[in-house]
């Protein structure tokens, strides 16, 4: 028996058009999952639909803004009617807004707690009403080494406080849907390259933060958050709930 096979299961993940959600969403149907991807450029989404369906898989695309529950709810309607069920869910959906915290708007402030922590709560509430019928739900929050700990290098009050957040959120919802046998877990990743961190990686003092903050002195490779995201999306986590891996390099170990 392979316990980290997802032949058969329906998984959603958020934030799938760009970066890690596409890692996620392939990593998953490479395990054998069919998956729904949620985001708001559908363009973007149509082309990963497009690359799992080529793996065989079945893949649905779904324009839908994580901060909206209309959106959320119709769009989680729509694909309990194509898939008829929901076992994983990864919220990954997420943005930055950088300033230091005596200059930062309201608007970016609200913008970044609205889509990195409300966005998880509206996806978690209405894809958890689901798995609570199904009896089975595995759901993997994207936290990050900053719900963890601060940074010397990018002042963004809003990111920490809505990651921090996240972490939270995991423990209360883990504790509610255990008796549903649905886990709640989350990641907490260290830097990798997409859209939302190539301006920040390409800054000259970004390797120096690097290397004085991570003791593997290097920033995430494509394909390493997969092995934490299919353990905790697969039947191999059956008795963890409630926690955060971090995959980091150490960065938040030292
Ligand atoms: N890369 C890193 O170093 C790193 C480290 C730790 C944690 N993370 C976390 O990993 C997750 C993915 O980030 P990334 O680095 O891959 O960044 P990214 O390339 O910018 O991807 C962000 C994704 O979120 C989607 N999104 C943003 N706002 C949304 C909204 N309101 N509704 C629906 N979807 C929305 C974007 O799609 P649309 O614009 O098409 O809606 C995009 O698919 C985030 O939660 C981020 O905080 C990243």
């Amino acid at each position: 028996m392979n316990i980290f096979d997802l032949t058969g299961k329906k998984a959603l993940v958020t934030g799938a058009s760009s970066g890690l959600g596409v890692q996620h969403a392939k990593a998953l149907a490479e395990q054998g999952a069919d998956v729904a991807l949620f985001a708001r450029r559908l363009d973007k989404l149509e082309v990963v639909k497009n690359e799992i369906l080529a793996m065989g898989r079945q893949c649905i695309a779904i324009k839908c803004d994580v901060t909206s529950e209309g959106e959320v709810t119709s769009a989680v309607d729509e694909v309990i009617r194509i898939f008829g069920r929901i076992d994983i869910l990864v919220n990954n959906a997420g943005t930055s807004a950088n300033s230091p915290s005596e200059q930062m708007t309201e608007a970016d402030w609200d913008k970044v707690l609205n889509t990195n922590l409300k966005g998880v709560f509206l996806v978690s509430k209405h894809v958890g009403a689901q798995m609570i019928k199904q009896n089975y739900g595995k759901v993997v929050n994207i936290s990050s080494i900053f719900g963890k700990v601060g940074n010397s290098m990018f002042p963004a009050c809003n990111y920490h406080a809505a990651k921090h957040g996240v972490i939270g959120l995991t423990r209360a919802m883990a504790d509610e849907w255990a008796k549903y046998n649905i886990t709640v877990n989350s990641i907490g990743p260290g830097f990798f390259e997409s859209e939302m961190t190539a301006g920040a990686i390409n800054l000259p003092e970004f390797k120096a933060y690097v290397e004085n903050s991570c003791p593997m002195k290097r920033i995430g490779r494509p394909g390493e958050l997969n092995g934490a995201l299919i353990y905790l999306s697969s039947d191999a986590s059956s008795y963890m709930t409630g926690h955060t891996i971090y995959v980091d390099g150490g960065w938040t170990a030292v």
